[in-house]
């Protein structure tokens, strides 16, 4: 969590518009240090409050304010620290948003949270709130959660067509999104729904909707009108593996394509479907992971890639997560280990997110 500090936002910037105007570069510094000092002290802030009421108060994150307020202190020229004045002045003002999401980008540097690398280390899986690992083959939370915070705007829809245990829909519904996930097997959409029953009651700003049904053919125009919506703006697609795990006997069960060639023919399926109500310009996600086959590595993220990019995407990134181990391959990690040094080959430790845009 990041840690945010309380300030009377309006009564900050006009402070800041006055001090821009200061000729000494001491003086400028003091007027800032004072600043800093009003900010940190906890009386500072009681009187603040007590001025002000709620009026005006905005949570800025501390580190990135006091980063700020240092970096002017330490500034060797006036035109320097005028223009960190000025700058920091506009992050408090100004808003700078883009079409597909909400971060202010006068303010990026308080988004240390979010991803911008290609390669995530992920140390643990969110399991706060209804998330848990009871779904074998689920994701963690933070891939949606990441993914939404870039891509999408509060109040757009997110499309899941392999929805499992609803880890996209709890997501959603924490970032204020609207969701529709697809899940073929009945049983688990039941199990998925009854789990999230509180998350669904609590639902009342947006929608969330969990149907069964089977991806490759689902008619999605329908089901988002079902709940008063045409399209979506971004969807993110987690499907089986192949046949690392067997989800269901259902024959249209992407983990039961008889072949390589036909998993990725029904994924290709899909993505037709997908693009039919995904907005122009948004952004589609794929997660997805190798596997071995007879000792020859099966590369399904690059396979699925090229069904996108076949369909006219553009490629925005290859990110690089790494995979937890799962729980039948911790028990066995030397014997993987003596495996691969014996078979000429490396033990699994990532997936990919294929992230692209639709033109
Ligand atoms: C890797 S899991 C997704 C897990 C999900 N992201 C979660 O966190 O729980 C893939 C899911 O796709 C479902 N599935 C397989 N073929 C499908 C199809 N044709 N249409 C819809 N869902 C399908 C499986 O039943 C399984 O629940």
């Amino acid at each position: 969590m990041q840690e945010t500090l309380t300030i009377n936002v309006r009564k900050t910037i006009r402070a800041l518009a006055r001090i821009e105007l200061i000729g000494s570069l001491v003086k400028l510094r003091q007027r800032i240090a004072k600043i800093r000092v009003t900010m940190l002290s906890e009386s500072g802030r009681k009187s603040l409050k007590h001025r002000t009421g709620s009026n005006g108060l905005v949570s800025v994150s501390r580190n990135y304010l006091l980063g700020e307020l240092r970096q002017i202190e330490e500034t060797r020229t006036i035109e320097r620290a005028r223009y960190y004045v000025r700058r920091l002045r506009r992050a408090l003002s100004d808003v700078k948003t883009s079409p597909i999401n909400d971060l202010n980008l006068h303010r990026w540097k308080e988004y240390r949270n979010i991803q911008t690398d290609s390669l995530w280390i992920l140390q643990k899986r969110d399991s706060s709130g209804p998330h848990s690992a009871w779904y074998w083959g689920n994701f963690v939370p933070q891939i949606p959660h990441q993914l939404m915070l870039r891509y999408t705007k509060k109040g757009d829809w997110v499309l899941d067509p392999f929805a499992g245990s609803g880890t996209t829909l709890i997501e959603c519904h924490r970032l204020g999104r609207n969701c529709l996930g697809v899940e073929l097997q009945p049983s688990i959409a039941r199990k998925t729904r009854n789990r999230l029953k509180d998350v669904f009651r609590k639902d009342d700003s947006g929608s969330l909707a969990l149907e069964v049904g089977d991806s490759t053919k689902a008619d999605f125009h329908s089901l988002l009108q079902r709940h008063g919506t045409r399209s979506v703006q971004l969807a993110i697609l987690h499907p089986p593996y192949h046949d690392i795990i067997r989800f269901s006997r259902k024959r249209n069960d992407l983990s039961n394509a008889g072949s390589t060639e036909s998993f990725t023919n029904m994924f290709g399926e899909v993505i037709d479907n997908v693009g039919k109500v995904l907005d122009e310009g948004r952004y589609l996600a794929v997660v997805i992971g190798d596997k071995y086959e007879e000792g020859e590595w099966i590369p399904l993220g690059f396979l699925l890639m090229a069904e996108v990019l076949k369909r006219g995407y553009k490629l925005k990134s290859i990110v690089v997560k790494n995979f937890e181990e799962t729980l039948g391959k911790r028990n066995q990690k030397e014997l993987w280990r003596y495996r691969a040094l014996a078979g000429g080959f490396f033990v699994f430790k990532h997936e990919y997110i294929l992230i692209f845009q639709k033109r």
